[in-house]
């Protein structure tokens, strides 16, 4: 029984402490950003794979940078949907949250999410591709921005064949091993080191529920399953455990 939660699930996950959140590009479709491996993820014809590479950017640097100010434009010009929120909102809910998201849209934070880690970084941020340290201030006029010591700027966002923050992976791992419910959404559970976590959260005895249109490659990990937008779902799976409003702040202060 994966689609409808028994009364024991419910029970487990209000009586749950610690919570896991990992979220993908499918919870900000609904804001209107274009999923990476679903209809819209090519832009001029290329895949992500192509343009979010060492090896794509040293091929023609101009190019990323076109890309990734399309998609500042893009976000820049989106809300936060529902599915943003009530994740938000579940952080205010639950005794310990953390979200870890694969997106680097920063819809997370501006819906208000605040105990989150952004695993494949932030596209609003730039840094040096020689990793100095120099303060500089981003040329929006510039083919490709330049740094002050004279090398290209690059999107703070982590691409294909990099590897992530330790800081932020570690602290990942670490929020996984020890949650007691491990909510997924809107990933297709194909990029590595991100798709591992939900299998140490089940190895560490968490529940785990998954929020997709489709099936993933982690569904068969998931003791539920719910099948559809996460704009939609979240909100209702919310009201379905019993947090139907914004929690009571402590009285007093
Ligand atoms: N609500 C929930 N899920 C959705 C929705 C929606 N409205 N629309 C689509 N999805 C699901 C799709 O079914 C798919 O499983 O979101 C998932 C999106 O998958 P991907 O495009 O592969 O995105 P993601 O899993 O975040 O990709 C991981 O790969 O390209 C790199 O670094 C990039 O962070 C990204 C990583």
């Amino acid at each position: 029984m994966r689609g409808n939660p028994s009364d024991e699930m419910r029970d487990r996950i209000r009586g749950a402490r610690r919570w896991l959140v990992l979220t993908g590009a499918g919870i900000s479709a609904e804001s209107g950003v274009p999923t990476f491996r679903g209809a819209g993820g090519l832009w001029e014809g290329s895949r992500p794979e192509e343009l979010a590479s060492p090896e794509g950017f040293r091929a023609d640097p101009a190019r990323v940078w076109r890309w990734y100010r399309w998609r500042r434009e893009l976000i820049r010009g989106v809300e936060p949907n529902e599915g943003h929120r009530a994740i938000a909102r579940l952080e205010r809910c639950v005794p310990e949250l953390c979200l870890a998201t694969q997106n680097v849209d920063g819809l997370h934070e501006r819906a208000g999410s605040r105990n989150l880690l952004e695993l494949h970084g932030n596209l609003l941020r730039s840094h040096c591709l020689e990793g100095c340290s120099a303060e500089t201030t981003e040329d929006p006029e510039a083919a490709v921005p330049l740094c002050r010591c004279g090398a290209p700027l690059r999107p703070s966002v982590v691409w294909f064949g990099e590897t992530l923050d330790e800081q932020v992976l570690r602290e990942a791992f670490a929020r996984c091993e020890r949650c007691d419910v491990c909510l997924i959404v809107g990933t297709s559970g194909v990029v590595y080191p991100a798709a591992a976590l939900p299998g140490i959260a089940r190895q560490a005895g968490a529940l785990l529920i998954e929020v997709n249109p489709e099936e993933t490659p982690l569904t068969g990990l998931c003791d539920r399953s719910i099948r559809g937008p996460a704009a939609q779902q979240l909100p209702a799976w919310m009201r379905e455990c019993g947090w139907e409003e914004e929690p009571t702040p402590p009285a007093g202060v």
